[in-house]
């Protein structure tokens, strides 16, 4: 997601009803101090300053909007609150902003790094743009002295590391696959089918990103396990690779939103239970 290149539309606030989610993450609560999860929209601003000082660590190394950010926070405490089971994974982690809230969360909450992290990325920046993705990623790509184009997306694995080392959190629970997706997560799959996954973070904005993401690691991710689709508002190819997956494997997800539309996410939940 470009954070600076939001369409107008997306940048203004959600005027509607919000959706209510079935196993939506209580909102913001003191998962950044550690103390118990009460507030399910509102929750009081000591907390809200908390989660905001998160936002601004992890800020230089996201281009991820801050609804986005404050949402993954969200879902890293409501999973671990509900003691689902398995790994954080984000295919798609440019300067490693979003990953390392996922581990500093982590770590807020428990005092201590456990789950483990799986990075995917080329490390090299994102791979050409096919027709399926649209025009405005045609030109997107094309367009490479914009401030948004960030050299493609490009961040290495040697920045990313650094990054991690100086937020603290390069420990061994911190794994980096480099490379293409269509060889790295089926290889992850085929080495580690036992793994079950937790929270699936795909953010590789285009059509084949997402589909080879979801086609190999959507049936590791638990029950009432949580999919953030970063790029559903914004990019036509990810929108296109989300619903033909659904509608191929017969899913009845819901897509839902982040509060101000520039993300979606989905909680993987076979059927409703009330
Ligand atoms: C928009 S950036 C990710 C932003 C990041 N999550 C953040 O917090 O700001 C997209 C990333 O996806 C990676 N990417 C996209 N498609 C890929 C593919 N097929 N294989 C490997 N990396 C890919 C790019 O290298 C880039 O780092």
């Amino acid at each position: 997601m470009l954070r600076h290149y939001l369409p107008g539309f997306l940048k203004k606030p959600f005027q509607g009803e919000r959706v209510a989610a079935i196993a939506e993450p209580p909102s913001v609560t003191d998962a950044v101090a550690g103390s118990v999860a009460q507030s399910v929209s509102d929750p009081p601003v000591s907390e809200r300053s908390k989660v905001e000082q998160m936002i601004q660590t992890i800020r230089p190394y996201s281009m991820v909007p801050d609804a986005g950010l404050e949402y993954l926070i969200q879902a890293v405490q409501s999973v671990m609150q509900q003691q689902i089971a398995g790994d954080f994974v984000e295919c798609g982690v440019w300067k490693g902003g979003c990953a390392a809230a996922m581990k500093l969360t982590e770590i807020a909450i428990q005092h201590q790094s456990q789950r483990l992290l799986h990075l995917f990325d080329s490390f090299e920046g994102l791979p050409p743009v096919q027709p399926i993705d649209g025009p405005m990623a045609r030109r997107w790509q094309q367009d490479v002295d914009s401030p948004g184009y960030f050299d493609n997306c490009t961040a290495s694995l040697a920045l990313v590391q650094q990054n991690f080392s100086q937020l603290g959190i390069l420990d061994s629970t911190v794994n980096f696959y480099k490379g293409w997706f269509e060889t790295t997560v089926p290889q992850f799959v085929q080495q580690h089918p036992e793994r079950k996954i937790a929270i699936l973070r795909l953010d590789g904005d285009w059509y084949e990103s997402t589909k080879v993401c979801l086609e190999n690691l959507y049936p590791l991710v638990s029950e009432n396990g949580i999919i953030i689709i970063d790029d559903y508002y914004y990019w036509d190819g990810c929108a296109f690779a989300v619903h033909e997956y659904l509608g191929k494997n017969g899913l009845n997800h819901r897509i839902r939103s982040v509060h101000d539309f520039s993300s979606a996410y989905i909680i993987k939940q076979a059927y409703r239970e009330a």
